[in-house]
């Protein structure tokens, strides 16, 4: 096993006292750990070309006296960040030197099908390929990369392999604004410190661990200064937790989606975060006094879990007074957003729970996933409007591979409610017993999975797939 040095992950403060009193505890308060970029190793400008490997890891926690095991992309935990322009010739080689099959798959990008890292296009152990595409020139947004090997991905997610992508446009409107990045992970120990199998709960309710990370590290420090205008970009990698984001103390504005940014900045109080979901937001330093100065998690109560239930506000992180600063413009308008228009093709999607069928508990219209089925048509070019229900106890985060979507209208409580604004998303969470309409366009032919981003649905067969035909 490689070892990773401490400033992987930064972990080099004194342990302190874990939620959960008696088990394992992590060191915290340190600051925020910068996500380390992959170096791009072509020379020509509009080329990145880079080497990923998937590996176990022991990384040192809390001190060098007992490692935890990972499994890790080039060591690091998180990933390497990927950091790519709009128009990219992308070429990834890719190592798997875990003891199972894997995929990197590159969720929420425009990437061909036989180049998005489908269970159907297995690396075996000791197995090597190379991933290949071409970014169209509009695709600038927040991404993230993952394992999604055939029953696997949940376990080789929650062991740590994921990583952020950032596409980035020459005409970025906010280009001027200093940036942080914050991919939020689950981590999940057992008595012995090390990364605990999943268990009967995990399964059914998806997995949530004692830690709520931010780039590996648990409640780091973020600096703000007062005034001062930052943008956050934030990757919700957890296997199962929706997370209600807010920062008290601050002004906060919704910039951006999965997709990239929305048309205008939104005033927002806190920020519902799904897994597998991101968002781009613009943090103005306030220290408002008397209110709690972190990023802090709030209770989110629609859907039931019965084993992770939060009832008070959490800190996800420390946001400590570094100065003043004078606040940058914030532009009235960030981007086009076209509405898409009528739709050549509607369909009706439910996810639904049975709980008596242990070997088919999660189930899309139906039916448990079937990498040999393919459960559907569609057409390359035409609008798609789906109806996503959750027959269910539990919310359920819908995605969709290799492109973005609308969100046209939510029910709460069965009454549909037009959504307030456009945004380019690829995940959205449908709760229980509700219903969530959507437009989108495949622009690409070939197959593609949708299925619940909580990972240990999806393994468990709440996946199907479509196959896009050219016209
Ligand atoms: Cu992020 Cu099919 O997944
Ligand atoms: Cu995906
Ligand atoms: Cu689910």
């Amino acid at each position: 096993h490689a070892a990773v040095d401490h400033a992987a992950m930064g972990h080099s403060m004194a342990p302190a006292a874990a939620k959960s009193g008696s088990g394992p505890s992590l060191p915290h308060g340190e600051p925020l750990p910068a996500l380390q970029p992959l170096a791009n190793q072509a020379a020509v400008a509009g080329q990145f070309s880079g080497r990923l490997r998937a590996a176990p890891v022991s990384v040192a926690l809390w001190g060098d006296q007992r490692r935890t095991g990972f499994w890790a992309y080039n060591d690091s935990v998180p990933g390497p960040l990927l950091e790519l322009w709009e128009g990219d010739e992308v070429e990834l080689a890719f190592d798997n030197r875990l003891p199972q099959p894997t995929t990197i798959h590159w969720h929420g990008m425009p990437v061909p099908p036989a180049q998005d890292g489908n269970p159907h296009d297995p690396v075996p152990p000791g197995g090597s390929r190379h991933y290949r595409f071409r970014l169209p020139d509009d695709c600038a947004g927040s991404y993230w990369y993952h394992p999604h090997p055939h029953g696997h991905t949940a376990e080789q997610a929650y062991r740590g392999l994921a990583g952020a992508v950032i596409i980035r446009s020459k005409r970025d409107p906010l280009r001027h604004l200093p940036e942080k990045y914050l991919l939020l992970s689950d981590l999940k120990l057992d008595d012995n410190g090390q990364i605990a199998a999943n268990d009967m709960a995990d399964l059914h309710d998806g997995r949530e661990g004692q830690f709520l990370l931010i780039n590996g590290a648990w409640q780091p420090q973020i600096a703000l200064a007062r005034g001062e205008r930052q943008r956050w970009r934030i990757w919700n990698a957890s296997s199962s937790r929706i997370i209600k984001l807010a920062l008290p103390a601050h002004e906060l504005q919704l910039v951006g989606s999965d997709g990239g940014l929305l048309a205008a900045p939104r005033d927002i109080d806190s920020l519902l975060l799904s897994p597998g979901e991101r968002a781009e937001v613009v943090v103005t330093g306030r220290f408002h006094a008397g209110k709690p100065a972190g990023l802090i998690s709030q209770p989110y109560v629609r859907g039931k879990r019965m084993h992770a239930e939060q009832t008070q506000d959490e800190t996800l992180a420390s946001v400590v007074e570094h100065g003043m600063r004078p606040t940058l413009a914030l532009p009235a308008t960030l981007r086009d957003i076209a509405p898409l228009g009528i739709p050549g093709h509607r369909r009706r999607i439910v996810l639904s729970e049975n709980m008596a069928d242990a070997r088919a508990p999660f189930l899309i219209n139906g039916r448990s996933y079937d990498m040999h089925r393919i459960d559907g048509t569609g057409e390359v070019g035409r609008i798609e409007e789906w109806e996503v229900v959750a027959d269910a106890h539990m919310d359920h985060p819908f995605h969709l591979h290799g492109t973005q979507f609308q969100v046209l209208a939510r029910s709460v409580d069965g009454i549909w409610e037009d959504e307030l604004f456009l945004a380019w998303r690829d995940v959205v969470n449908v709760p229980a017993g509700e219903m969530v309409r959507l437009r989108f366009v495949q622009a690409l032919p070939g197959l593609r999975m949708y299925h619940c981003h909580i990972l240990e649905h999806e393994d468990q067969g709440m996946m199907a797939q479509i196959d896009f035909l050219p016209r």
